[in-house]
């Protein structure tokens, strides 16, 4: 099966982040967001990343001409119709992302059609049984900032087919230049499951003032070699985005290490969403 044809579904932070992954790689691209507002934002998301690509020397002028002319942006769902693989990307609400899979499921004719999910903690299964073919349902999970960080998680439910999987594995690695790695249906998968943890004991000790948050961030930037520190992080994550995949991997595993530190309930509460809002832990967005 040569991919071609590919949707995203959601042009947030990820899934604007995704489509930006696909359309360098020359493949057709279709993204949809639920409202003018959404669909301009993302679209100006992915203009600004492919600008930025430019001025870095990672890619030409040409290539990004070509990249934002092989997007389609639009808020009807119906358009996913005749794509071969669709990445849902909207927020980490299981009753949206259930919603968005059973649209896909009665929109897109190609019964052997890729829905994958790029949730960053929720259980694939329920994504696939909300459709009619949950054996052509996986996770494909990718890392912030998209066009940058190599890793996509390519997760199976207990039922997705391994035929599934492994085009997956093939696409991400010949098609976008990925580093996949395979992960089982379990809450975090791979990398939230120790990213999560460590991101909320960073927050517990600012909390209880254990350290300011620029010397928790200098301690693993200096000491570990980290790119940033994990109360920058969380920051770049999304504070609602990392509050709902504590919720989730909570509700799951009632480990306390995956419970969301109030601090970070209250920020979320203060609308304070971190870089994408302008304001986190740090306001110099
Ligand atoms: N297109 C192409 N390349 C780009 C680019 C773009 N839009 N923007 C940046 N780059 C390239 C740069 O050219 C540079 O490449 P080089 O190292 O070869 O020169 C590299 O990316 C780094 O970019 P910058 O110099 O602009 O910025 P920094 O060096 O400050 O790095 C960062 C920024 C990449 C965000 C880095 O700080 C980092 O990796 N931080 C950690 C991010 C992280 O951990 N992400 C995972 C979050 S967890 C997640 O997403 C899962 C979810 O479920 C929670």
């Amino acid at each position: 099966m040569t991919i071609t044809r590919v949707g995203v579904v959601g042009a947030g932070l990820m899934g604007s982040g995704i489509a930006e992954v696909l359309a360098r790689a020359g493949l057709d691209v279709v993204v949809r967001d639920i409202n003018d507002e959404a669909v301009a934002a993302g679209r100006g998301r992915i203009t600004a990343s492919l600008d930025k690509g430019v001025s870095r020397g990672k890619l030409t002028a040409e290539a990004r001409d070509a990249a934002l002319a092989s997007l389609t942006f639009t808020t009807e769902i119906a358009r996913m119709a005749d794509r071969q693989l669709v990445i849902e990307a909207a927020s980490e609400n299981e009753d949206i992302k259930k919603a968005i899979f059973a649209e896909l499921d009665s929109y897109v004719t190609d019964p052997d059609a890729i829905l994958a999910s790029n949730t960053s903690s929720m259980p694939i299964i329920r994504f696939a049984q909300a459709t009619s073919r949950p054996d052509r349902v996986l996770g494909l999970h990718f890392f912030n900032p998209a066009p940058v960080q190599p890793l996509v998680e390519i997760i199976s439910s207990v039922v997705t087919d391994p035929a599934v999987a492994d085009t997956m594995e093939q696409f991400t690695t010949q098609v976008l230049g990925k580093s996949p790695i395979r992960a089982d249906d379990r809450p975090g998968f791979v990398v939230n499951a120790l990213l999560v943890p460590y991101l909320f004991s960073a927050i517990r000790m600012l909390e209880n003032g254990y350290a300011s948050k620029e010397d928790i961030d200098a301690g693993m930037r200096n000491g570990c070699a980290h790119p940033m520190g994990p109360i920058r992080l969380s920051d770049v994550v999304g504070l609602d985005t990392l509050y709902f995949i504590g919720v989730s991997m909570f509700e799951e595993t009632g480990d306390p290490a995956h419970k969301p530190p109030l601090l970070l309930s209250r920020m979320v509460d203060a609308g304070m969403m971190g870089k994408k809002s302008g304001r986190g832990f740090y306001d110099d967005y």
